[in-house]
């Protein structure tokens, strides 16, 4: 979608995330000068195919893999700083190089022991089924203004002082959720010691980065992750998680105004998956749920957990067009119903008795909606190898076309495979 008209995209997930918004990133990077993340943290788990290679990056924009592409991670990240290491260490190490191309915003809060530690202790009340990841904790101490940011580590003898506090207020949350455990004052400060010499060389106002980028009219991938589900807002709330993983927190997130932002890729699988709890109106019974898991691979990038695996919703991606401004859609893992005799669509709902087109703000109303399905058929024939719209079944473009009508967007790519060259672009 980078185009004369288009140089600042955003991509961000139309469902529950884990839609392949790694591997769109990973072509579309190819044209990009600039890859930003900009929400989430070692949450989100970005899966990428190069030949037989296989990368899962969790913090680490997939831009990188593209040795000419500089990576930002912007503001609004919490960023995970052992797993930011590791995994530049990783790719340092299979000899993919990111000196000199890898910036961290000075403003994007940490995510430290503590914040893991009350995430597993808060998980045994809310049940959210969160990643553990330490997310909604750093998110909270956030918005709290009790958190640690990159920035902070500049002036280390007073973040010495602050996060003696922190892990204070950790402790005596713990207490508080019936948590055994405890943070280590001293783990903590030996962590900041640490990682200020490895982090502050690579911290910057990355938001003047983006925005110098934008005003020269170079091109800016900004990358979601999870999905519009997810989102804090406009999710299946409480089971979300604790960003705005919609297009509008590409700007916040990034660091510039939202009239910097000239396109959004919303990337959609053919049908849906979600990990965690929480409401997923058109999840298959249990025999044809496991054949989409075993055919697509449906387990978590992440923390291994299978996925609750579903058909189609277009009343989920016609809302994910809605909030997101959504300009094209990309459809992923086409290959994975090749062998579905017959495919259902969810078109829409029936709550209490009554049509509804739109999704209930309350987690209850979601749990009773009763998805109206239509059925397709399928295609029963490999679309692995079509590199173009011609090449497809006919069933399949029917498919395809039913799904861009309910969802109201126009689909711009179709993926049929893990490798990076399974993709049509429209
Ligand atoms: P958290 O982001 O770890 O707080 O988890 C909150 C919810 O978001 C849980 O249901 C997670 O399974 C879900 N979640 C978080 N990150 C991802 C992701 O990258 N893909 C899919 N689900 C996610």
């Amino acid at each position: 979608m980078f185009d004369s008209g288009t140089t600042c995209l955003v991509v961000v997930g139309a469902q529950w995330g884990d839609e392949g918004k790694g591997k769109l990133v990973d072509v579309l990077a190819e044209r990009a000068d600039l890859v930003v993340r900009y929400q989430g943290g070692a949450n989100a788990g970005h899966t990428v195919v190069i030949g037989d290679s296989q990368f899962i990056l969790r913090q680490i924009p997939s831009g990188i893999l593209h040795p000419r592409v500089t990576c930002i991670i912007g503001n609004g990240v919490v960023l995970d700083p052992e797993t930011f290491f590791t995994e530049l260490d990783a790719l340092d190490a299979r000899g993919i190089g990111t000196a000199g191309r890898i910036y961290v915003s000075d403003r994007a809060h940490l995510v430290l022991p503590y914040h893991k530690l009350l995430d597993a202790a808060s998980e045994k009340s809310q049940a959210i089924g969160t990643t553990g990841r330490g997310i909604g904790p750093a998110y909270e101490a956030k918005t709290g203004r009790r958190g640690i940011r990159v920035g902070d580590l500049r002036q280390l003898d007073c973040t010495r002082r602050l996060l003696v506090e922190r892990v204070d207020f950790a402790n005596r949350m713990l207490e508080l959720l019936g948590s055994a455990e405890r943070a280590s004052l001293e783990e903590h400060l030996a962590l900041l010691e640490r990682l200020a010499p490895r982090l502050l060389p690579i911290s910057a106002d990355t938001g003047l980065l983006v925005y110098r980028a934008v005003a020269a009219r170079r091109r800016v991938l900004l990358e979601g992750a999870q999905g519009a589900l997810l989102d804090v807002d406009h999710g299946t709330y409480p089971y979300v998680t604790s960003s705005n993983t919609t297009a509008g927190g590409a700007s916040v997130g990034a660091g510039i105004g939202p009239t910097a932002i000239d396109g959004v890729l919303g990337v959609v699988k053919a049908y849906t998956t979600r990990v965690g709890n929480g409401p997923l109106p058109t999840e298959a019974p249990e025999d044809e749920a496991a054949q989409l898991r075993e055919l697509g691979g449906e387990f978590g990038a992440v923390t291994g957990r299978p996925r609750r695996c579903g058909w189609f919703d277009a009343t989920v991606v016609r809302y994910a067009v809605r909030v997101n401004g959504l300009t094209g859609l990309a459809v992923t893992k086409l290959d994975v119903l090749d062998t579905f005799a017959e495919i259902p669509v969810g078109t829409s709902y029936q709550l209490d008795g009554a049509s509804c087109d739109e999704l209930p703000a309350e987690v209850d109303a979601l749990s009773r909606v009763r998805p109206s399905f239509e059925v397709l058929d399928g295609w029963r024939a490999s679309t692995a190898g079509a590199r173009r719209l011609a090449d497809l079944p006919r069933a399949a473009r029917v498919y395809l076309d039913r799904l861009e009508a309910l969802s109201g967007a126009p689909i711009r790519y179709i993926s049929v495979g893990t490798r990076r060259d399974q993709i049509i672009e429209v």
